[in-house]
């Protein structure tokens, strides 16, 4: 660091200086920097020490994951754990009626919708809905926590196009990516917890919301793996969050990593394109190049085709589970 000069001494009738900014900009830039230092050993303790607290699910998606994991259930199982919860309840049949599930005919009991869309389908229902009341429980990042719900459904809808269009056999394909980020939300509440530490023991004050992005980049997909553990969800679910933006590093070369990851990409590629900050053709090429890189063959065309479907299936989507 350069040495900052020393103030000239002044006199009494001089006008008042300005106050010396590249002193102030210092002693910021050590606070943040110290600060950084006492989040990252913080995160890396608690995750250590098991100590990070995945956002709470309803008994019902627990058991529902837990039960659908074994091969040795019934249609008359998934309906009796679902319906526990009335709430859940009522949620999983309107959903089923959305637009996005909906067939030719409502289905007016639970049974009905387990049959008709299937215990995967059933079970991604309650798994989002449980998700997304979860995550948005707490009011204070209300905000952060609704961009991610809505990156996550995205996501979740385009890597179930993925596998519907390269012929994945992929059952975990809308729940692998509606759950990727789950370190992100997970990473808010312990930011939200060593804030609250750090002011009672230390008197340290600062927005924990300043530190999100730093926070995410460098543990999301770490404590993603440790919730997808502690939720019980499938392994392969559980690799898609720990490996989806580094899809070589899964040593089982799974093609559900590769799906996410390149959905995920499309959804921020999405993104920057709807603000004017790439160009269509610039877009097209990015995806093909992702895809290729993750092993998965996607070519113009399809991109074309799952561009347009991410849009108007997330508006149904989006509806569907409110
Ligand atoms: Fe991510
Ligand atoms: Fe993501």
């Amino acid at each position: 660091m350069t040495a900052t000069p020393l103030p000239l001494p002044r006199r009494s009738d001089s006008p008042r200086p300005e106050a010396f900014p590249s002193l102030e900009i210092d002693r910021e830039q050590r606070r943040i920097e110290a600060l950084l230092k006492t989040l990252r050993r913080q995160v890396s303790e608690d995750i250590r020490e098991d100590r990070i607290e995945a956002p709470l699910l309803p008994s019902v998606a627990v058991e529902l994951m837990r039960l659908t994991a074994t091969t040795e259930f019934q249609l008359r199982d998934v309906v009796g754990v679902i319906e526990r919860d009335q709430f859940i309840t009522a949620k999983v049949l309107k959903t089923a009626n959305s637009a996005f599930f909906a067939g030719t005919r409502e289905v007016t009991s639970l049974r009905e919708a387990v049959q008709r869309l299937g215990v995967v389908n059933v079970r991604d229902i309650v798994l989002a809905i449980s998700f997304r009341s979860a995550i948005l429980r707490d009011q204070r990042y209300k905000d952060v926590m609704t961009h991610l719900w809505e990156h996550a459904l995205m996501c979740a809808n385009v890597t179930r196009q993925i596998a519907k269009i390269k012929r994945l056999p992929m059952d975990e394909a809308f729940l692998g990516g509606l759950l990727h980020d789950i370190g992100k939300p997970t990473l808010v509440i312990s930011l939200m917890n060593i804030e609250k530490a750090l002011r009672e023991r230390a008197g340290i004050q600062f927005e924990p919301g300043d530190y999100f992005q730093v926070v995410f980049d460098e543990f999301h997909e770490q404590v993603g793996a440790l919730v997808a553990s502690s939720w019980r969800l499938p392994s392969v679910c559980r690799r898609a969050i720990e490996y989806h933006h580094r899809p070589s590093e899964d040593a089982e070369h799974n093609p559900l990593v590769a799906a996410v990851h390149v959905a995920d990409r499309l959804c921020y590629a999405l993104d920057e394109e709807s603000q004017g900050l790439t160009s269509p053709a610039e877009f097209f090429e990015e995806i093909v190049k992702v895809a290729a890189a993750a092993g998965l063959a996607v070519s113009a065309p399809e991109v074309d085709m799952l561009m347009r479907d991410a849009k108007e299936a997330h508006d149904k989507a989006l509806a569907a589970f409110a």
